[in-house]
């Protein structure tokens, strides 16, 4: 099969687990060719990370410009940090080439509905992460819900509670700039999670603060510096799902401990316990009605696999035109605008319809091997 050759543009914290999916899991399809980053050193140490080796190819650093200007690479995967998502997601449409962003899409919806516009414009992809529900745990919780096994959806809830990411990363600022906070940097894992398994969203209510107006960074590099919080910490969300299931998330910067489970479903037959969205695998549990003891229920797909699926499963789109791919933009963007609504929401004091709507990504079929999409 052709394989799709692929440019990775920001070569910072998360850019490594990129490298290694891209490489070592889906090297059948995809071909990693060049990195860069604003800061070409950075790139030239990803790119001496990973020179080549059987069957791979060694990757070439570059600067940005030149990455856009190689007519070889086809699909660009943004991992800059959000503020710079929309820059850099435009240039990469604008070059000719399809794009797979990290979360989230964009800052605001008006440029996340343009960049969508421009991508149809232009017959080029939009895939965007989070790929993690592409993984064993949450498709093998989906397959348990299409097949009626927990019977009607009624509701969902979804936590993600810590005390921030200042105390591990070296440059945690954009987490408390706008494109940041909890809600934006992890509610994409949950809701794209909710979505995936429940379908779209029709209308949110949520309450949202600023609990401390400083952050201290105490990860060694920038230990003590301090850092304005320009957006909430703690962000509540109530949603309305269009099959009239009711959903309650939380995330939150400001929480140090707190017990409660990442993602529960509960149906009118039984109770669902979907682990982290965060990670491709975890347990699933479930607890049926009149039983009173949650049981381990054994994953029906592939659960070894990381961040990258998304790309891979969109280079299979590209090569078979009219085959959808499940981290699309079209999902993405929905997500985007319920993390606005629940800030909206909360700024208005009242509920938002939500004008958006998305597909159910197709599920995943079980009994594949580890780096096959589909039968
Ligand atoms: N760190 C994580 O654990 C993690 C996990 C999942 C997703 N993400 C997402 O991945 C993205 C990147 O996060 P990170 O933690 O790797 O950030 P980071 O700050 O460690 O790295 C970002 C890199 O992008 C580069 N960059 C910034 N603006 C650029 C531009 N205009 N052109 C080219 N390069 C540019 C920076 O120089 C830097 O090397 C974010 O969207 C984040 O939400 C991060």
């Amino acid at each position: 099969m052709d394989k799709v050759k692929v440019g990775i543009i920001g070569c910072g914290n998360i850019s490594c687990r990129y490298f290694k999916m891209l490489r070592e899991v889906y090297n059948n399809i995809l071909e990693l060719q060049a990195c860069a980053d604003l800061d070409l050193a950075r790139a030239k140490a990803k790119a001496a990370e990973n020179p080549g080796g059987p069957g791979v190819p060694g990757v070439k650093a570059m600067t940005v410009k030149k990455l856009l200007a190689d007519p070889e690479i086809k699909i660009v995967v943004n991992l800059t940090i959000p503020q710079a998502h929309y820059k850099v997601a435009m240039k990469v449409l604008k070059a000719g080439k399809h794009l797979y962003g990290e979360k989230p899409l964009t800052i605001t919806r008006a440029q996340g509905k343009k960049l969508l516009a421009l991508a149809k414009a232009k017959n080029l992809l939009v895939g965007n992460a989070p790929d993690t529900f592409m993984g064993g745990s949450i498709q093998t919780c989906r397959k348990l819900i299409d097949d009626g096994v927990i019977g009607e959806p009624v509701a969902a809830t979804a936590f993600m509670m810590c005390r921030g990411h200042e105390r591990w990363h070296p440059d945690p600022e954009f987490f408390y700039q706008v494109g940041g906070g909890p809600m934006f940097d992890m509610g994409p894992y949950y809701l794209t999670a909710l979505v995936t398994l429940l379908g779209p969203v029709k209308r949110v209510t949520g309450s949202a603060r600023i609990s401390f107006p400083t952050r201290t960074i105490t990860s060694a590099k920038k230990n003590g510096t301090l850092v304005p919080v320009e957006v909430p910490t703690h962000v509540t969300g109530i949603m309305d799902f269009a099959n009239g299931a009711v959903g309650t998330i939380i995330t939150s910067f400001d929480v140090w401990a707190h017990t409660l489970p990442c993602i529960q479903i509960h149906g009118s037959k039984a109770s669902l316990e979907v682990p982290d969205p965060n990670e491709f695998g975890g347990v699933v549990k479930i607890c049926k009605a009149g039983e009173t003891e949650w049981n381990e229920v054994k994953l029906t797909h592939v659960a070894d696999i990381g961040r990258g699926t998304g790309v891979a499963d969109m280079a299979y789109s590209i090569l078979r035109p009219g085959r959808p791919h499940r981290a699309n933009g079209e999902l993405a963007f929905h997500v985007l605008d319920l993390m606005h609504a629940f800030h909206d929401a909360s700024a208005k004091g009242k509920h938002v319809i939500v004008k958006s709507s998305c597909e159910r990504p197709p599920a995943v079929p079980s009994g594949l091997a580890k780096g096959e999409l589909d039968k």
